[in-house]
């Protein structure tokens, strides 16, 4: 049975001190490209949704002007935020928020998340992206686990129990179907991939 939000945070929560102790190659290789393609520019704010202990928070955080990490666990939260005063890091700030709510008002340039999506359903996920469209960045970077071909419980990235990824194609319609023309595809692994979507009008070419 699906997990409740409540699962999800508490599951996360027990994992926080040692999340970043076991990052596979493909994982990295996914916080590598979010930031590439994220690309802030120095006074532009980025939100992090599925923050967790702030890879993608903290890696940005030196080329934008303000980062906001949004994440359910508390447990993985204080590891971002211990982390951002380890490193001296102020203009990253970390709270709690979920996909649909995540409790961010003002203006926002780039949104940014990795590897939490997939915890959504399909049509959550959908919700999550509107959400996001609503709040009116123009670009949108989404690292995550995803099917380019059939999907394998017995490949890496994807358990069945906790995790519901969508396939590239339902992520590529609700993309567009939420404004957001897809730019940038990039497999990582049959089952990780980063896509990037632009607001129609708003692509750094036009
Ligand atoms: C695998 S971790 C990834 C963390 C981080 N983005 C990274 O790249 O290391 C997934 C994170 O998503 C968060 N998460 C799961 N469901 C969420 C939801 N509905 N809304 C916000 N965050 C969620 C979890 O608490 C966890 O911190």
């Amino acid at each position: 049975m699906k997990k409740t939000l409540e699962e999800h945070a508490a599951r996360f929560s027990d994992l926080a001190t040692e999340y970043d102790d076991n990052s596979s190659e493909e994982y990295l290789a996914c916080c590598d490209l979010v930031v590439e393609h994220a690309a802030p520019g120095p006074d532009d704010v980025v939100l992090d949704l599925g923050t967790g202990t702030g890879a993608i928070a903290l890696a940005l955080s030196a080329r934008a002007g303000r980062v906001v990490g949004r994440d359910i666990s508390e447990g993985m939260l204080d590891q971002a935020r211990e982390k951002a005063r380890e490193r001296g890091i102020e203009n990253v700030e970390f709270g709690y928020g979920e996909f649909r709510d995540p409790r961010f008002e003002g203006d926002v340039d780039v949104v940014t998340s990795n590897f939490a999506l997939h915890h959504l359903s399909d049509e959550e996920k959908r919700e999550a992206v509107e959400v996001i469209a609503g709040l009116g960045p123009r670009r949108l970077v989404l690292g995550d686990v995803m099917f380019f071909d059939e999907a394998d419980p017995d490949d890496p990235f994807y358990s069945p129990e906790v995790d519901d990824p969508a396939t590239v194609g339902t992520l590529a319609d609700i993309f567009t179907d939420s404004g957001f023309a897809l730019t940038a595809v990039e497999r990582v692994h049959d089952q990780v991939g980063v896509l990037v979507g632009e607001r129609a009008g708003e692509r750094a070419d036009e």
